[in-house]
């Protein structure tokens, strides 16, 4: 036919592809029809639920007649202040509730936002390598071009500042940072914030700093927002979808100066149009939430973490064992050419997935990432069909 216009996607999405997980949970799906009984190991989905609390405030304030209509755009106060006041007594960070905070529908729309806000067609967007793979992707549908910058196990997964300083920077609007990183598991260090501040400012180049991970299998969480002048320069994401086994609730953060609020509102306003009200009280709740919470979820993921050191040890892949956040990450055993191939044969041949190291980028090629979110029993049972594997 002449002239094809429907299904002809737009220029802004070449290059960018169905996101990895969902292509592989179908072929998973598919494997579980014909009866075959796939462990997941793959996806950082926590598997328990949040407080009991969080949840009787989502029932009541939903029964609630008046609590339906649309939500101002900035969110509801009291999430805000929630929010504020989490920040101070967690991190020692501290935020105005009322102009230096934007609740999100999850960190990862923030990541979208800031690219949509800032980026130009042609700007240079730094991501790491190995990363998060929506950094690249919102970087690329904004028209930016992507800069990958590599994280290497010598330099304990940091940015190589030096390497970073012999780059062109005159064309880079914005750096995305991870730090606990995934997928390594690498946690922050107040040097490294302090070193991003100074070659941020230096350059001009506005950091985001992705931080959901900062309260799994960590007891000293850190915010780049701690450090001075941060608010100059730096933008700060936060999630209770890892910390609050709310990832379906679909609540995260966006904090840094009020002009930088202002800014990305004026793009997040014309996309949605504010969060269901009784689940942002009951955000406002879980933020609320005592140390017993975090000691509570990370007692079940550190016995989770133990089990897959074994499963990595019947692998006999490398690993530290100092690592943060829901997966551990190690590097394959020289057996197999790869992460795809390790992923591959353990996928065919057990029935167990773990994801491939590489499609965080090049730099994660020879490693695997194991997901905490599957139950001990779980974990025990693929130790058992790998252990087969390998006899
Ligand atoms: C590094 C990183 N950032 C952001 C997200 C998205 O988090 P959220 O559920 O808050 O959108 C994830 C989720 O897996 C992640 O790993």
């Amino acid at each position: 036919m002449e002239n094809k216009k429907i299904g002809l996607v737009a220029d802004r999405l070449s290059g960018v592809e169905e996101y990895y997980f969902s292509t592989k949970l179908r072929q998973i799906d598919e494997m579980n029809k014909a009866g075959k009984k796939v462990i997941n190991l793959g996806i950082g989905s926590p598997d328990l639920p949040p407080h009991p609390d969080v949840i009787k405030t989502l029932e009541e304030e939903a029964e609630k007649p008046n609590q339906h209509g649309y939500q101002n755009y900035k969110g509801n106060p009291v999430l805000r202040n929630a929010i504020a006041k989490w920040y101070q007594k967690w991190y020692d960070v501290q935020l105005n509730p009322d102009t230096e905070i934007l609740p999100l529908i999850g960190s990862k729309e923030g990541i979208m936002h800031v690219c949509m806000t800032y980026v130009n067609p042609g700007d240079i967007v730094l991501i790491p390598n190995p990363g998060y793979p929506t950094y690249k992707s919102a970087a690329k549908i904004a028209g930016a071009d992507v800069h990958p910058y590599t994280l290497k196990k010598e330099n304990h997964w940091l940015p190589d500042f030096e390497e970073l300083e012999k780059l062109d920077l005159t064309k880079v609007k914005l750096m995305f940072v991870n730090y606990p990183e995934m997928p390594t598991g690498q946690l922050p260090t107040k040097d490294m914030f302090e070193h991003l501040i100074s070659f941020a400012k230096k350059h001009q180049i506005l950091i985001c700093h992705d931080n959901p991970y900062s309260f799994i299998l960590n007891d000293n969480p850190m915010s780049i927002l701690a450090s001075d002048d941060a608010k100059d320069c730096a933008i700060e994401l936060n999630s209770l979808s890892k910390s609050h086994n709310m990832a379906g609730w679909r609540v995260g953060m966006l904090c840094s100066a009020k002009e930088r609020i202002d800014e990305v509102l004026r793009f997040k306003s014309n996309m949605d149009s504010g969060m269901f009200l009784p689940v942002q009280m009951a955000a406002a709740r879980a933020l609320s939430l005592d140390g017993s919470w975090y000691e509570q979820v990370n007692t079940v993921y550190k016995k989770r973490r133990d089990r897959v050191f074994q499963l990595l040890d019947v692998l006999k892949c490398n690993y530290s064992k100092k690592q943060a956040g829901l997966f551990v990450w190690a590097k394959v055993n020289e057996r197999f050419k790869d992460c795809y191939d390790c992923s591959d044969f353990v996928l065919h041949n057990s029935y167990v997935f773990i994801t491939p190291g590489g499609i965080f980028g090049n730099a994660g090629e020879k490693y695997i990432r194991v997901s905490l979110c599957a139950t001990e029993e779980k974990i025990d049972e693929a130790i058992k069909r790998v252990k087969n594997l390998t006899a």
